[in-house]
């Protein structure tokens, strides 16, 4: 039975963080869906669902087992609908317990067939965030350190033009 796993999450844009958590999943199970997903907490978006699977695409040409695929629906419909058995997620700090572990338990919940897998960032990645990462860019500083080189100009030309402008 092919083993797979969803890495769902808004990548508003990917992060290197997120690229990590990608990776280290793509090696523990046989298939992997990054899930491009609403968050309806996050109000301000600033990329297209579109051009959040077109870089998560671009970011993970190297990994033949990745996939990436958007929904508007349910998570735990998603991973029912696609048969998988886990949801891999990656968790930074004790911060960002309490709201994760919400999420595990109300997709359980909802579909009892897969289970939550956290995967604990790398100590570089702890601090990284997507929020973090625009705002740094919106203000023109750099951001190379924490977003995979094949999509830096793209993000950095968007947000500073995008973001300061209106
Ligand atoms: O990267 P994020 O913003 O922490 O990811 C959160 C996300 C998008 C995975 C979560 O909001 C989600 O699962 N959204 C889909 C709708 C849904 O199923 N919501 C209920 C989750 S218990």
């Amino acid at each position: 039975m092919e083993r797979i796993a969803v890495c769902p999450g808004s990548f508003d844009p990917v992060t290197l963080g997120h690229l990590d958590i990608i990776t280290r999943a793509s090696r523990l199970f046989d298939r992997v869906i990054v899930l491009v997903s609403i968050n309806m907490m996050k109000t301000h978006e600033s990329f297209t669902p579109q051009e959040r699977v077109e870089m998560i695409r671009c970011v993970t040409q190297d990994l033949p087992n990745v996939e990436v695929d958007t929904s508007d629906g349910l998570l735990a419909d998603y991973v029912k609908k696609v048969g998988a058995i886990a949801i891999v997620k990656g968790l930074r700090a004790v911060s960002d317990f309490e709201y994760e572990f919400q999420m595990a338990l109300a997709n359980r919940k909802l579909y009892e067939d897969a289970e939550t897998v956290f995967l604990t960032t790398t100590a570089e990645n702890m601090y990284l965030s997507s929020s973090v990462v625009k705002q740094i860019a919106t203000f023109g500083g750099d951001i190379s350190h924490f977003i995979p080189r094949e999509i830096l100009e793209y993000i950095e030309k968007r947000l500073v033009k995008k973001e300061r402008l209106s």
